[in-house]
């Protein structure tokens, strides 16, 4: 079975949050499930420098007259496509947004291309290989499946196609005017087609025409289709429940494994957890806090938005701090949040740390150093921190939204009894029921053996990525016959523009 991956990015060569993470992970373990797994990227500068030995395979046509090159190569042991696009890829800033933090004005010119040259590749643009299946990442990729959708019909055996939704929050809107420039026939400008509200909707057109649905976890896959979290398309998902399922990310362990992680002071397993306390020592030393063994040392490693409920965090800091608890904060992203955190930070200075900006080594150190992570999200599709919490031994407290709630279990009584309980978990999403589950925290911290089983439980917990292929890989096959029938109407072909060497 020959699957083509499209994504704007992928861990280690270019990762803005989970999504490099996951695109970094499932092609791996769709190759240990026997997928023949390709990848398309754009060529962004870290992953165009990124992968050694890339060389010219044919070219292509954007619809508004952009020649773009298409370079072949290896990343770890998968064929790998990158569209060669100075003009559009060779930016400052990272791969949405300039160095301001604005979107990049031309994003529809700078990933429809990702969606023209995937269904090029199903159509036999390189000779050697041809896309059966078509699995496309959030908006970036979401062309993907429009393109195939109206390029099927000329088509002997044309792919499936399958878009996963890891945020609807970025939907990847653009203005009306910029339809043309995609080359999609006029009828996909409607409302059942690319249309939403008068604009241009990437993300609609992978949620419209891909022939299976998929988000990141079971519980997101629900909420989705419900108007507080749909994003204006819950009626569109709720039309195609039937298409649509959850399937959990996983933890790639060759990474985030504490028995064998490199960046960490100490490394440490649930046999071995006396040892995990050097992690904590060395965490409150690089940061300059108070060398308290005893102090509930809290993290957060995130993007700063408001997505990720921090409020809570600021809101809750006089209790945590009256409590005698500690706080580390790394993470980036909306000023004002910056700027509280720094402040908090400054205020505070032997029991408040905050690192602003990205560094992948700290993020280890702090999942292996901390007690708690905290993930006290407004709404979270999957979420990885707390899975990373959970298996580095730093009990995540979680709003119990999306896949927080699918990973963690609260610290309740019941739980607790039975060694089922993982963490900590607040339904309401406010002050009252945050401060609660951090009072919980503080409670079971106080009974050190039983903090001690809870965390024995979360390190022993499982996120097999090879679980989460199995399951792509019933929804690849339930496509291959029907990928075999032409059924679709069609009118324009952009995927025809293309000029091969
Ligand atoms: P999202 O994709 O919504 O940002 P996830 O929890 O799925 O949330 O994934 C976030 C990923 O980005 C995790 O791998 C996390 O460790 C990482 N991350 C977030 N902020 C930072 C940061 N400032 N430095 C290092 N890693 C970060
Ligand atoms: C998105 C979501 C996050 C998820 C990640 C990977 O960035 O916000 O919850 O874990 O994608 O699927």
């Amino acid at each position: 079975m020959q699957v083509l991956q499209v994504s704007a990015e992928m861990y280690p060569l270019l990762k803005t949050g989970g999504l490099g993470d996951v695109t970094g992970a499932l092609p791996d373990a769709l190759a240990r499930a026997g997928v023949d797994v390709r990848l398309l990227l754009p060529g962004l500068r870290p992953i165009r420098d990124g992968i050694a030995g890339l060389r010219p395979l044919g070219e292509f046509v954007a619809p508004w007259g952009l020649h773009m090159q298409v370079l072949y190569g290896q990343w770890n042991g998968h064929g790998v496509y990158v569209i060669d696009a100075p003009a559009l890829y060779d930016r400052p800033g990272n791969a949405y947004v300039d160095a301001d933090g604005v979107p990049y004005v031309d994003n529809h010119r700078r990933f429809a291309p990702l969606g023209q040259l995937a269904a090029l590749l199903a159509h036999g643009f390189d000779a050697r290989w041809r896309a059966q299946i078509v699995h496309a990442h959030d908006w970036h990729a979401a062309l993907a499946p429009a393109y195939l959708h109206h390029t099927r019909r000329h088509r002997a055996h044309p792919a499936g196609s399958v878009f996963t939704v890891h945020n609807l929050a970025f939907q990847g809107l653009f203005p009306a005017a910029t339809f043309a420039e995609l080359g999609l026939p006029k009828v996909a400008f409607q409302m059942h087609g690319v249309e939403f509200h008068g604009q241009v909707s990437f993300m609609k057109a992978g949620l419209h025409y891909a022939d299976r649905l998929t988000t990141v976890s079971p519980t997101y896959a629900r909420e989705v289709q419900g108007p507080e979290q749909g994003g204006g398309l819950d009626g569109l998902l709720r039309q195609r429940r039937d298409v649509l399922t959850g399937i959990l990310n996983g933890v790639d362990t060759r990474i985030w494994n504490p028995a064998t992680d490199r960046l960490i002071a100490q490394t440490f397993d649930a046999r071995r957890l006396a040892r995990r306390a050097l992690n904590k020592v060395a965490l409150q030393r690089h940061f300059g806090l108070a060398r308290r063994p005893d102090a509930l040392l809290c993290g957060v490693v995130s993007r700063l938005t408001e997505q990720k409920g921090l409020h809570l965090v600021l809101d809750g800091l006089p209790e945590l701090l009256a409590r005698g608890g500690q706080l580390v904060v790394l993470g980036n992203g909306e000023p004002e949040l910056e700027a509280a955190f720094r402040a908090a930070a400054q205020a505070h200075p032997r029991a408040v740390a905050v690192y602003i900006g990205y560094d992948e080594t700290l993020s280890h150190r702090v999942f292996a150093g901390t007690d708690v992570t905290l993930v006290p999200s407004r709404f979270e599709p999957c979420g990885l921190t707390q899975m990373y919490g959970l298996v580095y031994g730093s009990l995540p407290l979680v709003h119990r939204v999306g896949g927080l709630a699918d990973t963690v279990v609260d610290a309740a009584l019941e739980n607790l009894a039975d060694g089922s309980a993982t963490g900590f978990v607040f339904d309401r999403f406010d002050g009252a029921a945050y401060g609660a589950a951090l009072r919980r925290a503080f409670a079971l911290q106080a009974r050190g053996a039983e903090w001690r089983r809870v965390q024995r439980a979360a390190l022993r917990q499982v996120f097999a990525w090879d679980a989460a292929a199995a399951r792509y890989v019933a929804l690849y096959r339930s496509l291959l016959p029907a990928a075999h029938e032409t059924t679709r109407p069609s009118e324009a072909l952009v995927p025809e523009r293309a000029v091969r060497r």
